[in-house]
């Protein structure tokens, strides 16, 4: 089939419709952000850490507050992964041995809630999720993203 005359015809249409201020082009990198803005995200990013550190640690209020309970053995995740050691977030998603998975940095979590933590999963979209995660990733700043590694 040849296809050069569709693509003549589509660019055309395309370059018609621009004049005619109908296309409006919408590109992945919006306009540059603010600095108030840039500190404005960062200071929601640090609030995420700030939780997920308490999470991480153990903090009891923490987790009664978000309804959670991450451990029954009186282990929190800092004393088996210090300053986030050992969580590798820049290896997921990858095949997961303890699993025999294919796993996301989020199952990862799970895992070491239910097995060596012996808590109550959770949900994946949770808050909690979400500050374990921010913590986890800033506590690994600058590793270099290499998906599939063991
Ligand atoms: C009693 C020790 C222990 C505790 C407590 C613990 N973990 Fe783990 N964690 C492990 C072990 C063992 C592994 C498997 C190590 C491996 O895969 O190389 C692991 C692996 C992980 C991994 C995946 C690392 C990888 O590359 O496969 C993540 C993420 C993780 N833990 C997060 C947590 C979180 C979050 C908590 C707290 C909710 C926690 N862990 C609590 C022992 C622990």
């Amino acid at each position: 089939m040849r296809i050069q005359p569709f693509v003549n015809a589509g660019l055309r249409v395309l370059a018609l419709a621009a004049a005619a201020g109908a296309v409006q082009f919408a590109l992945a990198h919006g306009s540059k952000h603010t600095r108030a803005q840039l500190q404005a995200f960062e200071a929601a990013f640090m609030e995420q850490v700030r939780i997920g550190d308490l999470l991480f640690h153990g903090d009891p209020e923490t987790e009664k507050q978000l309804g959670v309970s991450l451990s029954q053995t009186g282990m929190a995740c800092a004393m088996c992964h210090p300053y986030g050691s050992d969580t590798h977030p820049y290896e997921f998603p990858k095949w997961q041995e303890q699993m025999g998975e294919f796993a996301t940095l989020r199952d990862m979590i799970n895992w070491c809630i239910e097995k060596p933590n012996q808590g109550t999963k959770i949900d994946g979209d949770s808050e909690a999720m979400k500050a374990l995660e921010a913590y986890i990733y800033w506590s690994n700043r600058g590793s270099s993203l290499d998906p599939g590694r063991h």
